[in-house]
């Protein structure tokens, strides 16, 4: 078999998923603990919601948590009624939104927990019901 075809199989193979599903797949293989393999990859290493805001969410809603809009639009979370329910916030960190990238599944239970209650408490948003990382961990895929 050429190396063309080989490549071509490749693509084919990328393109219909086939590759992804089987990577997913050796992974779940590769790591028999119980539970989202993903969720004990602690990829950031700060702890502290406002250590975590700086490092992680600051890049794309600045510092103040006043959004921006550039090559895309990234909203404000300062002054944001949608933090109102702890469940929001927690969710798009799960699972992403669009634009907005699952992060939390590069994060613990607690680290999620720590930035969701930071921005719930800070930049005038007045949410002190705080989540905890129990309820990260039920709500993760
Ligand atoms: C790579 C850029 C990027 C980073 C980093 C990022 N976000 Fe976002 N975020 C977005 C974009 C873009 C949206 C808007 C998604 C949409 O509605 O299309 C968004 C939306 C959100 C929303 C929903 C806001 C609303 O009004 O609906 C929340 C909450 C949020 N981000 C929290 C965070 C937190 C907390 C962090 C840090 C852990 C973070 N984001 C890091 C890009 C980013």
């Amino acid at each position: 078999m050429s190396v063309s075809s080989i490549t071509r199989i490749l693509a084919l193979l990328l393109a219909t998923g086939t590759a992804a599903a089987a990577q997913e797949h050796a992974l779940h293989a590769a790591v028999p603990s119980a539970g989202p393999a993903m969720s004990e990859g602690k990829t950031f290493m700060e702890s502290g919601g406002a250590a975590l805001y700086a490092q992680v969410c600051a890049a794309c809603h600045q510092a103040g948590g006043e959004g921006a809009v550039g090559a895309a639009a990234y909203p404000a979370l300062r002054h944001n009624q949608k933090l109102a329910s702890a469940g929001y916030p927690v969710t798009v960190m799960l699972y992403g939104l669009r634009g907005m990238p699952p992060l939390g599944r590069m994060m613990s239970d607690t680290q999620v927990a720590e930035v969701v209650n930071y921005v719930r408490t800070h930049f005038d948003n007045p949410y002190g019901d705080a989540v905890a990382p129990e309820d990260v961990k039920a709500a993760r895929p």
